[in-house]
């Protein structure tokens, strides 16, 4: 049995004084929580704030992006040893933020992936489809291509400890949530596609969901068979909505 992640996505989003509120509202209800593992991904400057605030309690910290490379001169990036430093445990690759606005394609967000995995971080991979690919009728070939992307630089096996975030591009920060049939079937499609390589790693690798998950619409979306958890952007800011999110995970 997989246990569900949900993992707040905050996005360029948080101040200091809003952090340590939403962060002190948060810690003794997510502790306790049942079996679900709770996660939240400031932007990086918080990183350290965050890490303080949860210190002790059974939130995991985590990144919402990371250098494809180590320490060394490249301005403006920070290498995943830097992140474990920090306390980081998981690190989101390729949200559809980075690939559409800043250009990152398969190639680069597998190489984030490999040096994620190569400094002991658990990489939160996001794949997910644009509307007009979705219209066209292939969903799958591009989610396909963007799993596939890892696999060919990675392997099969760095899967095992990984985490898959399934979050169409058009139910992003839109309100226009996937059905669950919808996200389901999706999600059952990767793990069909890992399977085939290695039914081990397809049966124990999280795929969670993303894309306009709320507190009321969360439960419905968590009970289908292949998704185990969420990845959450806006009601992540929230703590009650949050809670409620983590709570239809357990
Ligand atoms: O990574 C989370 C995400 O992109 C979904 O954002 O605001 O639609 O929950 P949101």
């Amino acid at each position: 049995m997989r246990k569900p992640l949900v993992a707040g996505n905050w996005k360029s989003n948080g101040s200091y004084a809003a952090n340590q509120t939403l962060i002190t509202d948060l810690m003794g209800p997510v502790g306790e929580l049942g079996r679900v593992d709770v996660a939240i991904c400031p932007p990086f400057v918080y990183l350290d704030q965050v890490a303080k605030l949860c210190h002790g309690g059974s939130i995991a910290l985590g990144a919402q992006d990371v250098s494809d490379q180590d320490r060394g001169a490249y301005t403006g990036e920070v290498a995943a040893d830097m992140l474990r430093e920090m306390g980081c445990t998981y690190v989101i690759v390729g949200h559809s933020e980075r690939r559409t606005l800043y250009g990152e394609d398969d190639t680069f967000t597998a190489r984030k992936f490999a040096a994620a995995r190569q400094h002991g971080l658990i990489p939160i991979l996001c794949v997910g489809e644009q509307f007009w690919e979705r219209e066209e009728g292939i969903t799958e070939s591009v989610v396909a291509r963007q799993l596939d992307a890892v696999l060919a630089l990675e392997g099969i096996e760095a899967l095992a400890e990984a985490v898959i975030a399934y979050e169409p591009v058009w139910a992003i920060g839109t309100g226009k949530t996937a059905t669950p049939q919808q996200a389901q079937a999706v999600h059952a499609f990767i793990r069909t596609r890992l399977e085939h390589q290695n039914p081990a790693v397809a049966q124990k690798i999280r795929i969670v969901y993303g894309g306009s998950v709320k507190a009321d619409n969360a439960a419905e979306l968590f009970t289908q068979p292949d998704i185990d958890g969420g990845l959450i952007g806006g009601a992540s800011l929230k703590a009650s909505d949050f809670l409620a999110i983590c709570k239809a995970a357990e």
